[in-house]
């Protein structure tokens, strides 16, 4: 993990503008936004995607970005204080309290370009018609009816019930989607095998859905010291989650049976999926 995080870092600086090229201070923000912390679980989900199929590791560098860079961009605008008014993200102040709200609104606009520049700069798929695929994929992840929309029914959730599968979509859009196509675009710059997508799309829409679930039960029970943003927030604001709906204990039951059916989904891929199924583990037992 720590290898391919320092490779990704590498790549995602090499992406980004200069922060002394002008607009010098929307550079600096997005280098800000995106470099020197985070996780980095979308593009090790694409890396080690891209393992199982034989992929190109230059190829997976662009794939690794553009979904990060999607990322970063989701983050900097959910911080918003017309979104989650957070003043902490990745243990630094947010985007918006850091620079200033235009520029935060700005950065998102531009690492969401950023991303598709990436994904179109070089062939990343031996057949065109495949990249295109990919370019799309990763819109339709990003849009109304995967990130964007998935925020907008959160947004609408504060303060109201929701049930059960009304949550688990709104997770499945406002996290999920991006996961998922982590993991297709990573795969598909190799060569998966007859049926091999669809179980690592399967793999990936339990992995999806469980990184929301843990996400839920981190905001309830871990610290803002920890978690590099403040803890507690959901509840403080009436949000609707799977620790709300269904309490931490029965959301951590979940996020198991997740793990499993996701393990289950990479069965026939044999020893190639061993990073994903390492990272289905990471995803479930994370402290933050
Ligand atoms: C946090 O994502 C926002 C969600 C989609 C739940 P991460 O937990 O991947 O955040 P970083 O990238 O590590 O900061
Ligand atoms: C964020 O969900 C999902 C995104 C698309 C950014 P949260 O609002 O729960 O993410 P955190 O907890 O602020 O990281
Ligand atoms: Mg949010
Ligand atoms: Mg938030
Ligand atoms: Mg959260």
């Amino acid at each position: 993990m720590a290898a391919i995080q320092e490779r990704v870092e590498a790549a995602l600086a090499r992406s980004l503008p200069a922060a002394d090229h002008e607009p010098r201070r929307l550079h600096a923000a997005m280098r800000y936004a995106v470099l020197g912390a985070g996780k980095r679980v979308r593009p090790l989900l694409a890396f080690a995607a891209g393992a199982a199929t034989g992929a190109a590791p230059e190829r997976l560098d662009a794939v690794a970005c553009a979904v990060e860079l999607v990322h970063a961009y989701s983050l900097v605008h959910d911080d918003l204080p017309c979104m989650d008014d957070d003043v902490l993200r990745r243990g630094r102040p947010t985007v918006h309290v850091e620079f200033d709200e235009a520029t935060a609104l700005l950065v998102g606009d531009a690492l969401h370009s950023a991303a598709f520049e990436a994904l179109a700069a070089q062939p990343l798929a031996h057949d065109p018609q495949r990249q295109v695929e990919m370019v799309r994929a990763l819109a339709a992840a990003a849009g109304s009816r995967g990130m964007a929309g998935g925020q907008a029914i959160d947004l609408a959730a504060v303060g109201r019930a929701m049930t059960l599968p009304e949550l688990e979509l709104m997770h499945i859009m406002k996290t999920g989607a991006l996961i998922r196509a982590s993991v297709l675009l990573g795969a598909q710059c190799g060569a998966p095998g007859e049926g091999e997508l669809e179980r690592l799309d399967r793999y990936a829409q339990c992995i999806g859905l469980a990184f929301q679930v843990v996400d839920d039960v981190l905001d309830a029970e871990g610290s803002t010291a920890t978690l590099g943003k403040t803890a507690g927030k959901d509840a403080a604001r009436s949000k609707p989650t799977y620790v709300s709906l269904l309490g931490v204990a029965r959301a951590r039951e979940l996020a198991q049976t997740l793990r499993g059916d996701a393990r289950a989904a990479l069965a026939d891929l044999g020893p190639r999926a061993g990073r994903l199924a390492a990272l289905a583990d990471f995803i479930v037992t994370r402290q933050f």
